[in-house]
């Protein structure tokens, strides 16, 4: 019992395409992850984005290691209605990040859906303001043109991305 409330674990669902993880995504994981009990990193096949540049398998695989250090953390991967899934998880809340003001536009539409769909509420953190820029896409597009983004995705994503470049290369 806490204040004659009863305790109760709270699981959360952080959904994305994570195509690749960014240190913006691994932000709001990290900050997730301290306001509730269990995190789910959600893997999304997005019907949205066709030509994904990495296997659903690939962006399991980084996450996995990007949060090797957090113990309440698990990623999964799922395909179809987020709502769905959130409901068959049993999820308390979605956790989705705000890099811009203009992000919000979308979300909050989505936000209300998930909600109509599923009543599981979206709760948004921002992540650091030295992240706001950053997106998997823009990420992308600068590393296969030959730029630097050592400073924008955690290790293991550099690992992968190096070694798709220099497959482009010689295939
Ligand atoms: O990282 P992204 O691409 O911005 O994530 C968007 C994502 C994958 C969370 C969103 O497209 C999604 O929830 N897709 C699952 C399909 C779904 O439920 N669509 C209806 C949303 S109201």
């Amino acid at each position: 019992m806490n204040n004659g409330r009863v305790a109760r674990t709270t699981r959360a669902v952080y959904p994305g395409s994570f195509d690749p993880p960014t240190y913006g995504h691994l932000d709001v994981v990290e900050r997730a992850s301290h306001c509730f009990d269990e995190l789910i990193v959600a893997v999304v096949v997005n019907p949205q984005k066709r030509d994904p540049m990495f296997h659903i398998e690939e962006r399991e695989r980084m996450l996995v290691e990007c949060v090797a250090h957090l113990p309440n953390v698990r990623i999964q991967t799922f395909r179809g209605l987020l709502a769905d899934y959130v409901k068959a998880q049993k999820a308390d809340v979605i956790v989705k990040g705000l890099r811009v003001v203009s992000d919000f536009e979308n979300e909050m539409s989505t936000a209300l859906m998930n909600r109509a769909l599923s009543k599981v509420d979206t709760m948004f953190l921002m992540a650091d303001q030295k992240y706001s820029f950053v997106s998997s896409s823009i990420v992308k597009e600068v590393f296969f043109l030959g730029g630097d983004v050592a400073a924008l995705v955690p290790e293991p994503v550099l690992r992968v991305m190096s070694a798709k470049r220099a497959n482009l290369h010689t295939s």
